[in-house]
Formats: structure tokens, sequence, C-alpha cells
């Protein structure tokens, strides 16, 4: 008898799909087959980012309007589609807020200082929902990506970057708070890797990504080498995040990087 050959569909829930990273991984999920879902308050919007693409891959996309502080929108964007008790297998997140300058210039903040503290609280109490109605033995972890950003401790950054990052102390605070969440999580719950991106450009995708975390990194041409530090640098663009995030967590299961906070920049 011959052995039966599974393919499997992969299932993605996509939080900020709007924003330049999430969009270039959702691209790259959407034309590769796998099975989506997006959370957005823009849904047009959203569609008209989406329109390069060829029309029969967004039959693959379910779109669910709303906030992150909308728990059941959370909820039905973690569905899985072929068993809705359960969430899909990765789930994206590349929320953030919308910079916002006071008084002082030097002191940027945004719309919702705590955006991504509260986007990653919302995704795991829908999951939490989800596994406390999943029968005994059901439950199988998704692997949860979240984007963060480097110079948050100390050996991250370029030198010169310092007084540029020393004026981010809100959004970065936010970010902070998040990876608390993410990777504060009860056993069981979930798998996790944050990706700490470098300063983020609009230029196009393809370049030599150096990643790695404290100890190991992957260096632009995919080799490994062991390091003192991290991946230092200064900038990488969207969609080379986006590649990232589709090549290496939803591509490999998240290979090495699971559990890890890995660094993103060229
Ligand atoms: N700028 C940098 O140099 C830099 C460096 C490292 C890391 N980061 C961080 O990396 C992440 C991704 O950045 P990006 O530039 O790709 O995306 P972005 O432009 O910051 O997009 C943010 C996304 O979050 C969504 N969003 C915001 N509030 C929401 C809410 N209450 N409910 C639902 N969705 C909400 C936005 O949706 P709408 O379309 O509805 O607005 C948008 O899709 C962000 O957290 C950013 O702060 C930035």
């Amino acid at each position: 008898m011959s052995e039966a050959i599974t393919t499997e569909i992969k299932e993605v829930a996509f939080f900020g799909p709007t924003g330049g990273c999430a969009l270039a991984a959702l691209k790259l999920a959407l034309e590769s087959g796998c099975r989506c879902s997006a959370l957005t308050r823009r849904p047009s919007h959203l569609l008209t980012q989406l329109s390069s693409l060829p029309q029969g891959t967004l039959q693959n996309l379910t779109i669910t309007e709303g906030t992150v502080q909308t728990p059941t929108a959370v909820l039905e964007t973690l569905r899985s589609q072929t068993n809705s008790s359960l969430p899909r297998k990765y789930i994206i997140s590349g929320i953030g807020g919308a910079p916002k300058f006071g008084l002082n210039p030097f002191r940027p903040t945004l719309d919702n200082p705590h955006i991504c503290q509260e986007a990653a609280e919302a995704i795991l109490s829908g999951l939490r929902e989800l596994k406390g109605g999943a029968a005994e033995g059901e439950w199988q972890q998704p692997l949860l990506a979240v984007i963060s950003t480097t110079g948050l401790v100390p050996g991250e950054l370029p030198f010169v970057m310092k007084p540029l990052y020393g004026m981010l102390k809100i959004p970065h605070e936010d970010k902070v708070k998040m990876e608390g969440v993410v990777t504060g999580a009860e056993e069981g719950l979930l798998k996790w890797v944050v990706g700490r991106a470098g300063l983020l450009t609009d230029g196009p995708a393809g370049g030599a990504v150096r990643a790695g975390y404290a100890g190991r990194v992957r260096n632009g041409s995919g080799k490994w080498g062991d390091v003192e530090g991290v991946a230092v640098g200064y900038r990488i663009s969207r969609g080379d995040v986006g590649r990232w995030l589709f090549e290496e967590v939803i591509g490999q299961d998240g290979g090495e990087w699971v559990g890890k906070r890995v660094c993103l920049v060229y």
C-alpha cells in the first residue's frame, strides 16, 4: 500500500496587517498558499494594499474588522479554519502606534502609548479562552511572533544611534512591556519569537539580513557564527522583516529562533 502524502496548509493569523512588516509577511504567505486571517481597523485599505496579488490568492484571506481592544474580533482572527476551537498555528503581530509629537519634539509619544502591550495581552487572552475550551490533550501551542525593536538592552545599538533611540523612551517602554507579556506567558500556552528590528525603512526587500541573539548570529549569507554579543546594525527594511518572518517563522516553524529575542538588521 502506498503511503498517504499529506501537504499541510499553513494557517496564519495576522495582527496589524496594514503595517509594512506584517503586510510583507502576509503577501508572501498568501502567495505561497497559506490560509490567512487578518484583524484590521481598515479592511478596504488592506485590500487596496493587497491589490497587486493575483486575485485567487485572496480567497485564502479572511478579514475581521476591529481593533485589538475588541475581544471577539481578536478571537475570530485567532481561530483555525479547520477546527474553530483551536488557534491558527502561526500568529504574526506587527501592531504599533502612530507617533505623536507634543510640546517636547525630542520626546515623541504614541497615539496609544500602551498599544503593543495591549495587543499582546489581547492575543494571549484569546489564546487562553481557546485553550480553556479545548478538549483534553487537544491543545497545540501556536507560534507567536511579535515585532519589537533593537536598543532595549545595552549592546544592541551602534554608538551613533544611541541619542536617537534615547528619544524613543515612551515607545520603547511599551515594547519592553509587550516582550514581558509574551515571554512571561504560562508554560504550555504558546511558543514565541520576538523579532527586534533595527530602524525600519521602506527600502526594497532582498537585503542580506543578519539575525541573532546573545552569543549566536546568522550572518547575511545564512551561516551561523558564535559571537560575543548580538547582531548589531543600523537598519532593515519592512519588506525584509516580513520576508524573515515568512521564511523563518512560518516556513521553518521558528527553527532556532523559538524562545529567542532576535535582532534583525543589515
Ligand atoms: N519605526 C521604526 O524604526 C521601528 C523600529 C523597530 C520596530 N518598530 C515597530 O515595529 C512594528 C511594526 O512596524 P511597521 O512600520 O511595520 O507597522 P506600523 O506602520 O507601525 O503599523 C502598525 C499596525 O498596527 C495597527 N494598529 C494600531 N493600533 C491598532 C488597534 N488598536 N487595533 C488594531 N490594529 C491596530 C495599524 O492598523 P491601522 O491600519 O488600522 O492603523 C497597523 O496595521 C511596530 O510596533 C513598530 O513600532 C518600528
